[in-house]
């Protein structure tokens, strides 16, 4: 049997761990990659919402963030992170009215979206206000059928040239978020929406240059894209987000080992039945979310292990159902003490990152720090 160092064992339970050596090797893979391919790397933050992390994503040589919403991005601004780009569709005068504010402030370079006029008047309306300079990308629906216009949209070059016309709006180009590669069955069919994302992206660069419009940035990103695509030509940023974390999506399209993933749930059991070990992590810390974009393909809500036989495949288990403050843990043929703790490997890092306030950050096996999910709950 292994041990639990007794550091693990003071922390109460449910808890985020996180593998400090793992986070550093996840950070340094994905800089890498955009290092050898000649592509900035902007991460997504929305997957940790931390400083800390960000910090290091920076210092490892991140150009910047991107953030899903206003108030997320305002705790990084507002924590001395100086390029952000926000890659939701704003329309809200108010949002758009303090996040500017605050961008203008701490003159950070701001970058928008948009893929509609209504996000582009908000915008220019805002911008204008402020008197603050706005970068804008188009943003382009490459099959998640979520936001963006589609590459044939008859509006497409027009709603550019309304950025264009706009004199506090700046069209710096084009960006895409693959998240069905989380759909796809294995890294072959995931590498293959990460070409066609990046094919559309030439041929809607290539419209607007035809139209007489530069496109000088191609943004692209996910993390299974990221680590699948053997190409990024014409692509000049990735922003990958759940890279930092990985989890059981990767994993289950075999682009990742088991021992890639920095994000655990430390949990205790706290009751048992012939079928299950009941543990107390439910869907209030593992959420209910079975992947990402609600995409099929995985078992259950979780991986868990003994917290002292942790990732050992002799003793996985797997989280078969949740209510809010139970996880089920279908049983196997070995015993577990009420009482003792368990260690969950969740399928989606991202949304459990989200329900909980700090991270026990682990090195060697020792809780060594703590830190704040410090924009947690900033949805606006
Ligand atoms: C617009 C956008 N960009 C980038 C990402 C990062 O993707 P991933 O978490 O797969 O790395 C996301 C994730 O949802 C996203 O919505």
């Amino acid at each position: 049997m292994g041990q639990i160092d007794q550091s693990l064992l003071d922390l109460e339970t449910p808890h985020i761990l996180l593998d400090q050596d793992r986070l550093a090797a996840n950070i340094h893979l994905i800089q890498n990659i955009g290092d050898t391919r000649g592509v900035n790397v902007r991460p997504h933050i929305k997957t940790h919402k931390c400083l800390e992390l960000a910090r290091q994503q920076i210092d490892a040589g991140a150009v910047g963030i991107t953030s899903s919403k206003p108030d997320e991005a305002l705790v990084f601004i507002n924590n001395g992170i100086r390029s952000v780009t926000v890659a939701y569709p704003l329309v809200v005068a108010s949002k758009l009215d303090r996040l500017i504010a605050g961008a203008r402030s701490n003159d950070v370079d701001l970058r928008l979206i948009v893929d509609s006029e209504v996000g582009v008047k908000a915008i220019a309306q805002a911008a204008e206000q402020h008197r603050k300079q706005i970068s804008i990308f188009l943003k382009i629906d490459v099959g998640l059928h979520r936001c963006g216009l589609k590459e044939d949209a008859p509006g497409l070059v027009g709603l550019v040239q309304k950025v264009i016309q706009e004199p506090c709006l700046t069209f710096v180009g084009l960006l895409s978020h693959a998240g069905h590669t989380y759909g796809a069955d294995d890294a072959d069919a995931a590498r293959k929406v990460t070409q066609e994302e990046c094919e559309i992206m030439m041929r809607v660069r290539k419209k607007l240059e035809a139209n007489g419009i530069e496109v000088p940035e191609v943004s692209v990103g996910s993390t299974p894209g990221t680590l699948v695509s053997d190409s990024y030509d014409g692509i000049t940023e990735i922003r990958p987000g759940n890279y930092i974390f990985m989890d059981r999506m990767p994993l289950r399209l075999k682009i990742i080992e088991l021992n890639q993933i920095a994000l655990s749930v430390l949990a205790t059991v706290v009751s048992q039945n012939s079928d299950y070990f009941i543990v107390d992590a439910g869907s209030k810390t593992l959420s209910s979310d079975q992947g990402a974009h609600g995409m099929p393909g995985m078992e259950g809500f979780g991986l868990a292990y003994p917290a002292d036989r942790f990732e050992d495949e002799d003793r996985e288990m797997i989280v078969v159902r949740l209510s809010e403050e139970h996880g089920f843990v279908a049983r196997k043929d070995f015993d577990l003490a009420t009482g003792s703790k368990v260690r969950l490997v969740p399928n989606h890092s991202c949304v459990v990152a989200n329900l909980l306030d700090t991270y026990a950050v682990l090195k060697d096996g020792q809780v060594t720090e703590q830190w704040d999910v410090v924009a947690r709950g900033q949805v606006h």
